[in-house]
C-alpha cells in the first residue's frame, strides 16, 4: 500500500511535535492506519533554526505556499498559526487542489471555517482540526461522531491552557501573573501573541467551533462575548477560595430557545464542582445531550506532545479513508441553517 504523504508548513512547538511523535511510534501507527504516514516537505520561516529534530531529510520549500502544489504532498499540515495571512492562503490552495488539509489553527477555523469546509467538500478532500480545541483531547470527534445522536442543551468547558495555568499557579504557589505566563511561554503553551490566551480570544475561538459541532451552527465568532484574565490580581483569587470557589476563565455556549448564547469570562467555579479541578494547563469540555446525558472530557489542553497526538490522529483518519463533513453537517446545509447567511466571520 502507498504510504500518505505528508507536507508541514510551521515547525514550532507542535510541528516539531509531530515530528517526533512520527519518529518514535510510526511503526505502530502504520499498523493501526494500514499504511504509512511519511513525512516528505517541510516550511517554515528560517531554514537553519535548530529545531531538536533532523529536517534536512526532508524536501525543504521556501515558499510555504508552495507546499500546496507539492508534487509528492497528499495531506498539507499547517501549523504556523494566524487567522489570515499565510495559512489561509496555504489552506485555500491545498483543498482547491483536492488535496486534505490538517491544521491546529483555531484562529482560522472559527473565522474562516464555514469557507473551507465549502472548499473541501467541493474537490472531496479532508479538512480536519481536531487539535485546534482543547489540544490533546479528543472533542471535536468526540462532538462531532460521539455525540452526533443528541440534541446539545449546553457545551461548556475550560479551554485555554496557558490562563488556566496562570490561575492554578497563582492560587497554589502564590506566583505572580507575569512570572507564571513567562513560564506557560517557555513550556510552548502560550500563542505566538500571549494577548490572544489573556485576552480570552483564544478561548473564544475555540468556544464558536465547539458551539458549532454541538448545535449544528456556523462559527460564530463575532457572537462570543469576551473577558479575558488579564486583570485577575492575587488578592481575586484569595477572595474566592475564602468564599470556597476556583477562579477558573470558563467559556460557555447554550441554546435557550431565543437563540444560541456564547461567551468566555472568568467564573467562580464551586470546589464541587469537576471543572475546579482542572488545573495547571489541563482543559476540560462538558457537554450535555438529551440522550447521552452529561460528557465530561479532560486532558492536557497545551503543549507539543498532546497537540501533536491530536494532529496525527486526523492524519490517521485520512490514512484510513475515513472522514466526513468538517462540521457537524455538510457545509451547504450549516450555512442554509444560518439563513442563507454564507459570510465568514
Ligand atoms: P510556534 O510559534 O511555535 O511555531 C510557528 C511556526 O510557524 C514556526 O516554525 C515559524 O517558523 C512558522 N511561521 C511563522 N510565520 C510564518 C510564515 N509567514 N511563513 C512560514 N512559516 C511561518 O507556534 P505553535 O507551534 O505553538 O502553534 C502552531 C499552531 O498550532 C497555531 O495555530 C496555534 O494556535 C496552534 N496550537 C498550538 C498549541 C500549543 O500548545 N502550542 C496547541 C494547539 C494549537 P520559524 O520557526 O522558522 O520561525
Ligand atoms: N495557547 C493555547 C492554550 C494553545 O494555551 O490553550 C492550545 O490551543
Amino acid at each position: 500500500t502507498e504510504p500518505l504523504r505528508v507536507a508541514i508548513a510551521g515547525l514550532g512547538t507542535v510541528g516539531a511535535g509531530v515530528i517526533k511523535l512520527l519518529d518514535a511510534n510510526g511503526a505502530l501507527i502504520a499498523r493501526r492506519a494500514g499504511r504509512k504516514i511519511e513525512i516528505v516537505a517541510v516550511s517554515a520561516r528560517d531554514r537553519a533554526k535548530d529545531r531538536g529534530v533532523d529536517i534536512t531529510r526532508f524536501d525543504w520549500v521556501d515558499d510555504t505556499g508552495g507546499l500546496a502544489r507539492h508534487e509528492r504532498a497528499d495531506v498539507v499540515v499547517e501549523l504556523i498559526g494566524g487567522s489570515d495571512g499565510p495559512a489561509l492562503t496555504l489552506a485555500r490552495e491545498t483543498l482547491k487542489q483536492g488535496r486534505h488539509f490538517v491544521t491546529a489553527n483555531k484562529a482560522m477555523i472559527a473565522h474562516h471555517g464555514l469557507e473551507l469546509a465549502r472548499a473541501a467538500e467541493t474537490t472531496n478532500a479532508a479538512l480536519k482540526f481536531e487539535a485546534a480545541v482543547a489540544g490533546g483531547i479528543p472533542v471535536i470527534k468526540g462532538l462531532r461522531e460521539g455525540a452526533a445522536a443528541n440534541e446539545i442543551g449546553r457545551v461548556y468547558g475550560v479551554l485555554n491552557g496557558t490562563c488556566n495555568f496562570i490561575l492554578s499557579k497563582m492560587e497554589s504557589e502564590g506566583r505572580d501573573f507575569g512570572d507564571v505566563l513567562a513560564e506557560a511561554q517557555a513550556l510552548g503553551y502560550a500563542e505566538a501573541d500571549p494577548g490572544f490566551d489573556i485576552d480570552g480570544v483564544d478561548a473564544a475561538h475555540k468556544l464558536a467551533i465547539l458551539a458549532s459541532l454541538a448545535f449544528g451552527t456556523r462559527p460564530a465568532f463575532d457572537q462570543v462575548a469576551i473577558t479575558g484574565i488579564r486583570e485577575v490580581i492575587a488578592a481575586d483569587i484569595a477572595e474566592a477560595a475564602s468564599l470556597g470557589y476556583r477562579l477558573r476563565l470558563v467559556g460557555v455556549a447554550e441554546a435557550n430557545g431565543t437563540g444560541l448564547f456564547q461567551r468566555v469570562h472568568p467564573h467562580l467555579v464551586p470546589l464541587d464542582h469537576p471543572l475546579a479541578h482542572v488545573a495547571g494547563s489541563l482543559n476540560a469540555v462538558v457537554a450535555e445531550g438529551n440522550f447521552v446525558g452529561r460528557l465530561f472530557f479532560e486532558g492536557a489542553g497545551a503543549g507539543d506532545g498532546p497537540t501533536a497526538s491530536a494532529v496525527v490522529a486526523d492524519l490517521i483518519d485520512i490514512a484510513r479513508g475515513e472522514f466526513g463533513p468538517a462540521f457537524a453537517m455538510p457545509a451547504d446545509a450549516l450555512a442554509a441553517e444560518a439563513g442563507a447567511d454564507t459570510g465568514d466571520r
